[in-house]
């Protein structure tokens, strides 16, 4: 009858459209340091995403300044690309409905000062640079991000 509700009150009809989705994630190396691989993985899989590509690397400086080419020329760029390939890393694909958008939120607002409790940054950030995970954030970024870390 065109009056935007659900025949079942309660479920609100526009929760927006679910689209089955891939998405990059990686989890920094100070998430890798400090054990906490199983913890993150395991929030998404709780959440229902499959697991499709996994891989721990120590990624050259390289595929970092590939991986982050949006904020070449901004001042925190060289720290940001020398930090992501110091040390070993996690890089996974995860499928599942909006998983871009869903990761997004899991892993909460760049800065973990201001993340909320219960997201990934929330709960483990340390400060802007150890956030702890990066996920992409649109779908472009995820189909560059899978194809420039899983061939
Ligand atoms: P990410 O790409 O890692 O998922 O993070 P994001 O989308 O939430 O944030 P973005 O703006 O894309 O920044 C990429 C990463 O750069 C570091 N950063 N440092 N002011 C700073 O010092 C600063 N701003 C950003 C963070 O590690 C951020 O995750
Ligand atoms: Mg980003």
């Amino acid at each position: 009858m065109g009056c935007g509700c659900n025949t079942k009150a309660e479920i609100p009809i526009n929760k927006g459209v679910m689209r089955k989705e891939r998405t990059f994630l990686m989890i920094k190396p100070e998430g890798v340091e400090r054990g906490l691989v199983g913890e993150i993985i395991g929030r998404f899989e709780r959440q229902g995403f499959k697991i499709v590509a996994l891989k721990l690397s120590k990624i050259s400086r390289e595929l970092a300044e590939k991986q982050y080419e949006e904020h070449q020329g901004k001042d925190f760029f060289d720290d940001l690309v020398s930090y992501m390939s110091s040390a070993p890393t996690v890089s996974i694909v995860i499928e599942g409905e909006n998983a871009i958008s869903v990761a997004r939120e899991m892993a909460g607002v760049t800065d973990p000062k201001f993340a909320k409790p219960r997201t990934i940054r929330g709960d483990y950030g340390i400060d802007v640079q150890r956030n702890i995970i990066h996920a992409s954030d649109s779908e472009e970024s995820a189909k560059r991000e899978i194809s420039i870390h899983f061939e």
